[in-house]
């Protein structure tokens, strides 16, 4: 177990949480009575980008908008692979608006944006494992998007269904580690995804409900650092016994929100 894991250098895109806030409940971990602390959320995202900076990542960020205080779950807003943009429909109103925002900032940078015709919630959903794409299901992103995700990119989109609504995008209980191999957790999908993803990947590392729980699942990998919470301890001790290197970085006030590493962090590919 002591190959050396050779890192890839990444470019991010991020959105400052200068509005952010637990104001609408729409998945299990949010309750609007709670009270999210601003200024340690800023001060546990920046931490999270310093991370990123001093392992050599490169980050593009863009202006948070007031009102839209989920903008800062990156993710969730388009999945780019090959420098082709699949945008994003999000299933809650609340977030909607958050797309026009998020597309621009592509159109700016010079790329065109899908704009699809279902409901589909980026990276939070459409996970890139660098030869397909596994696609989550159940609470957020639907079908018929990975049907259009497929269409859209020419890769091969592994629908997989989830079941548990704590874990309700693919990115909480699922990340991908490097071009062989991911991180899961089983009970979190139905029994046959479950098999897809046992036949896909079968030296993948299976997590356990707390470490899922910890958000040790909304992980960032870069091939060797892992970008990880500190709450998820046991899980990522047994990353170092393969080799990986965590990085622990704590985004507690995000968990309020139903969010943590992965979700505020989108990979321009
Ligand atoms: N409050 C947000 C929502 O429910 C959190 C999004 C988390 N993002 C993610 N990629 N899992 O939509």
């Amino acid at each position: 177990m002591s190959e050396s894991r050779v890192p890839r250098l990444r470019r991010f895109l991020v959105c400052e949480p200068r509005h952010f806030a637990v104001q609408y409940a729409i998945n299990p971990w949010m309750n609007p009575d709670t009270r999210v602390d601003v200024d340690l959320a800023q001060e546990q995202w920046t931490a999270l980008i310093s991370a990123y900076r001093s392992h050599g990542h490169s980050i593009d960020r863009l202006e948070p908008v007031p009102g839209l205080p989920d903008m800062v779950f990156a993710a969730n807003s388009a999945v780019v692979v090959g420098g082709r943009v699949f945008g994003s429909l999000f299933h809650a109103p609340e977030r909607r608006p958050e797309s026009s925002h998020y597309d621009l900032w592509f159109k700016t940078a010079g790329y065109d944006v899908y704009r699809p015709g279902s409901v589909v919630e980026g990276e939070g959903d459409l996970v890139w494992t660098g030869r397909y794409l596994l696609a989550g299901t159940g609470f957020r992103t639907t079908r018929e998007a990975h049907r259009e995700a497929q269409e859209f990119f020419g890769h091969p989109v592994i629908s997989l269904t989830l079941v548990d609504p704590y874990f309700y995008h693919l990115d909480t209980a699922l990340f991908v580690l490097d071009d062989e191999n991911i991180v899961y957790y089983p009970e979190a999908f139905s029994p046959g995804s479950c098999e897809v993803l046992r036949r896909l990947f079968p030296r993948a590392v299976l997590a356990t409900r707390d470490d899922a729980l910890a958000w040790g699942l909304n992980s960032v990998s870069d091939g060797r650092h892992v970008f990880i919470a500190p709450q998820a301890e046991a899980l990522a001790a047994r990353l170092a016994d393969q080799g990986y290197e965590p990085v622990p970085v704590d985004l507690s006030e995000f968990h309020k929100a139903g969010g943590g590493i992965k979700c505020c962090t989108q990979e321009i590919r």
